[in-house]
């Protein structure tokens, strides 16, 4: 066969792709355990964040994530009762996909059709014992994505402790900003509920008063910053935690003090 016939080109061409296609399957398969352990490490990563135990950006080893973790109690959490599920596996919830409810069309502030019927919550702990801080997961509909993140509160599961989105496709440099600890950092010491447990921290459009629940807006992203505003109360409200919060505050009334937030 002639070096430039065309079959031998076809033939050299078919070659190579079989080829790559053999080493990008064998890569992709020998390295699924390795993407899925660096999935888990990233999201326990951003819990702890949440909680104040990582400094934004900080670099932190499994081992470490490891040792963080070891105050925290992951609970299982049924939204519509708002009471601890000490039976369920945390991992089972949340790999359950049958684990969704629908909200009605009224009930969906945050524009995401669907909510877990449980979701799993993360408890830490100070050296006494008591809360410190409950790291809630959070969704909801920004101006052109799905926001994925963390609330945090302080013991008195009243005091907002950190905010941390890890996921979402806002613009850049306008709605993106909600991921930039700089603005997060606002969030932190705002009342988030009211004395009858009602959601009252918002971003506003301006400088919020630094005593108020008010938040700063980030200019040129009142739309995304709206987003984040009905994503937190929808999520403290009464189809979100709000049940839990209202439970776990009467059955452990000597965490629901003052103090909550002091052991910040
Ligand atoms: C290309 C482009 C991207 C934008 N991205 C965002 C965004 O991510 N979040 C947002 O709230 N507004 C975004 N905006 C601006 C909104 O359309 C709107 O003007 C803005 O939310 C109003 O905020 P302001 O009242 O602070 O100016 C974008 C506008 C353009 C042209």
């Amino acid at each position: 066969m002639a070096n430039e016939s065309v079959s031998r080109t076809f033939g050299v061409a078919a070659g190579v792709c079989v080829v790559c296609a053999v080493i990008v399957a064998v890569a992709s398969v020998s390295l699924k355990g390795v993407q899925e352990r660096n999935k888990a490490l990233d999201k326990n990563v951003n819990i702890l964040r949440a909680a104040g135990l990582v400094r934004p950006g900080e670099k932190v080893s499994s081992g470490k994530v490891e040792e963080l973790f070891a105050n925290a109690k992951r609970v299982v959490v049924d939204l519509a009762t708002g009471e601890i599920d000490e039976d369920a596996d945390p991992d089972a919830v949340e790999a359950d996909k049958n684990n969704v409810v629908a909200l009605a069309k009224e009930d969906d502030v945050a524009s995401i059709k669907t909510i877990p019927q449980k979701t799993v919550v993360y408890l830490f702990n100070d050296e006494n014992g008591r809360l410190k801080t409950a790291v809630l997961p959070i969704v909801g509909s920004g101006l052109w994505s799905i926001m994925r993140g963390y609330l945090a509160l302080d013991g008195d599961l009243t005091t907002v402790a950190h905010i941390v989105f890890y996921d979402h496709g806002e613009t850049p440099g306008l709605g993106g900003e909600i991921s930039n600890p700089l603005w997060t950092a606002k969030w932190e010491g705002k009342r988030a509920l009211d004395d009858d447990g009602k959601p009252i921290v918002k971003v506003i459009k301006g400088t919020a008063a630094p005593e108020s629940s008010d938040v700063d807006g980030i200019s040129g992203a009142t739309l995304t910053g709206d987003g984040v505003t009905k994503t937190v109360s929808f999520w403290l409200g009464d189809k979100g935690f709000g049940p839990f919060l209202k439970k776990y505050k009467a059955d452990n009334p000597s965490e629901n003090d003052e103090t909550g937030k002091e052991r910040r």
